[in-house]
């Protein structure tokens, strides 16, 4: 039986978000509901709201999110009913060439849940990177749901959905940062800090935290860093250079997302050190660099995809070392809201005043 519950749309570009009473259906073969218990606020959501991803509006928004299943459709043998689990917006297929190579990261074929979710006169809802979380319920494929410890709060656990598992990831799975190594995370919002605390899980000795705001800066010490640099005082490739005996950073993660900030971390490295790029830059952004300079450097530059993780290895991973203590999870919920306060979060994050507003049901 279809189910009525309160969610928060998108109806169109830059208008207010507000919510609705929004349709689920029973689920089919290979999908799930998930009761959502809470869903962080994260730009990607404000992106959709701007009209900056597509324009296929109203979107149900929300994906950073934990919850319980809630029933399961034909063919589900991985969750049932009554799973705690963490929502991911890359169910991979395990059977295309990006999968079958070991970077399931790059699948092709994703199957995320189908637009069936919609509002009572039928209209169609797009569900934000395929999950639709800022809901009591949610309808998902199945392979969206991954089983974690129910014993950790729904609150933390939903920010490995997107945010703080694209830092860590980029920390311990893309720059597959190692013990001593030294590492410069430039941008310190949820992304690079999540990176920050994943370099100083791998036992990183150095993690110099680059912004342009002071407040950034002392959330990015409690989260880690060792050393600090605003690039608006002092120029961040010399600062790197300078804290790293004039080498240069093992790992660089760029997590801004910006022409200038990817040409820094281009040069803030160790001649043999990696880049990865984990801030996503608009369409029309260009980098241009001296081939000489390109040619000259060795290492490697590589882009992040999802922290380029494997729900199933690194979720239950992560919320295991949290509960165990060694990773404070925690840290990255600023405030808790209810489902009315998301324009206002999205308010607050545009202030730079918030790491994570999370709506909790
Ligand atoms: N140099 C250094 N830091 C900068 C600069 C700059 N030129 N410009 C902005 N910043 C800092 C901001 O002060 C802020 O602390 O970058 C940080 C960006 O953080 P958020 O806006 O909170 O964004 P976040 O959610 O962390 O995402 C960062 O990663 O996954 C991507 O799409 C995401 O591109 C985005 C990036």
């Amino acid at each position: 039986m279809a189910q009525q519950v309160q969610g928060v749309i998108a109806p169109g570009k830059n208008e207010p978000v507000r919510v609705e009473t929004i349709v689920i259906p029973d689920p089919g073969p290979g999908e799930a509901v998930v009761k959502v218990q809470a869903c962080g606020v994260c730009h990607t959501d404000l992106h959709y709201k701007q009209g900056g991803i597509n324009d296929d509006f109203p979107f149900l928004l929300g994906h950073e999110a934990a919850g319980i299943v809630e029933s399961v459709g034909e063919g589900v043998t991985d969750v049932e009913p009554g799973d705690f689990v963490v929502l991911n917006w890359r169910a991979v297929c395990g059977q295309c060439r990006a999968c079958l190579r070991g970077r399931p990261w790059y699948c092709f074929d994703t199957h995320n849940a189908t637009q069936r979710m919609t509002l009572l006169d039928g209209t169609e809802l797009s569900p934000a990177l395929g999950i639709g979380a800022f809901a009591e319920k949610t309808l998902v494929a199945a392979g969206q749901c991954t089983k974690v410890d129910p014993e950790v709060s729904p609150a933390v656990a939903g920010l490995l959905g997107c945010g703080v598992m694209a830092g860590i990831g980029a920390a311990i799975n893309t720059g597959q940062v190692g013990r001593g190594d030294s590492v410069a995370v430039i941008g310190c919002g949820g992304v690079g800090d999540a990176a920050i605390a994943g370099a100083r899980l791998a036992g990183a000795a150095k993690i110099i935290a680059v912004d342009i705001d002071d407040r950034k800066l002392e959330t990015a010490k409690k989260m880690g860093a060792t050393h600090t640099v605003n690039s608006r005082s002092a120029d961040p490739v010399e600062a790197i250079r300078a804290l790293t005996a004039g080498n240069g950073a093992d790992v660089v993660i760029e997590a801004v997302g910006r022409p200038e900030t990817y040409k820094q971390a281009f040069y803030a490295r160790d001649l043999a050190g990696t880049v990865v790029l984990v801030g996503v830059p608009t369409p029309e952004m260009q980098l241009e660099l001296p081939l000489l300079d390109v040619f000259g450097r060795g290492g490697s530059l590589k882009s992040s995809w999802y922290g380029d993780c494997l729900p199933s290895r690194d979720f239950p991973m992560l919320i295991d070392l949290h509960q165990q203590g060694r990773l404070d999870l925690g840290a990255f919920v600023t405030e808790t809201i209810g489902l009315g306060d998301i324009e206002q979060a999205f308010a607050r994050m545009h202030e730079g005043d918030v790491l994570r507003s999370v709506v909790v049901f």
